[in-house]
């Protein structure tokens, strides 16, 4: 069964992208497709990047980024719960995509993100322009929450059936995708 890593790319205190990915984690567990784990960037704590090499080479030198370079190369497929921060991604989430590189490579990725009017949609297309450049198939289908917080009750995600559903079309292509590329990954 294809590895599938949910990453939290939000990282501030209070922050909703722990219930919402937690809800998509969940989700994907009942989808049954994939093997998933959680993967929270506030526990990975990458510093801003601070390797001296170019992550072409794979040369790391710190820890952290050995574990993270771990942590990706075991994953088949992503999902990144990301928020919009001013139109753009938030920085945690793009500084952990740059640390690494060869890891990312041939795997596909979907994305929930959420926000007000836009349902942070600003932020998923930003975050393609890096992920194309490692390689990375960064599929349409996706859940977009727009106005998020009318979905949240005493800290936890209420999705909406609509939600769900787009959670369900989503991991399909998802599914799809990552055993298609699966030859190249080789
Ligand atoms: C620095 C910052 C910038 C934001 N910019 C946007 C934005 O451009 N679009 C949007 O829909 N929400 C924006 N928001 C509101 C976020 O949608 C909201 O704070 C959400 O809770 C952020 O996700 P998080 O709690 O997982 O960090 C912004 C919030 C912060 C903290």
């Amino acid at each position: 069964m294809s590895k599938l890593s949910v990453v939290i790319g939000s990282t501030r205190p209070g922050r909703v992208g722990l219930p919402i990915g937690q809800w998509f984690f969940e989700r994907a567990l009942l989808h049954g497709k994939f093997e998933v784990q959680l993967v929270d960037l506030k526990e990975q704590n990458l510093p801003l990047l601070d390797e001296a090499k170019h992550p072409r080479l794979g040369e790391y030198e710190h820890e952290h980024t050995k574990a993270w370079s771990r942590l990706v190369q075991a994953s088949d497929a992503f999902v990144f719960v990301t928020p919009e921060y001013n139109f753009s991604a938030p920085p945690a989430l793009l500084n952990a995509l740059d640390y690494v590189y060869h890891e990312w490579a041939y795997k596909a990725a979907g994305f929930v993100s959420y926000g007000g009017q836009s349902g942070g949609i600003r932020a998923v297309q930003m975050l393609k322009q890096p992920l194309i450049s490692m390689k990375v198939v960064g599929i349409p289908e996706a859940v977009v929450i727009p106005f998020f917080s009318q979905f949240m009750n005493a800290g936890a995600f209420k999705p909406h059936e609509s939600h769900d559903k787009m959670a369900v079309t989503m991991l399909d292509e998802l599914v799809r995708w990552t055993e298609a590329l699966a030859a190249l990954r080789k």
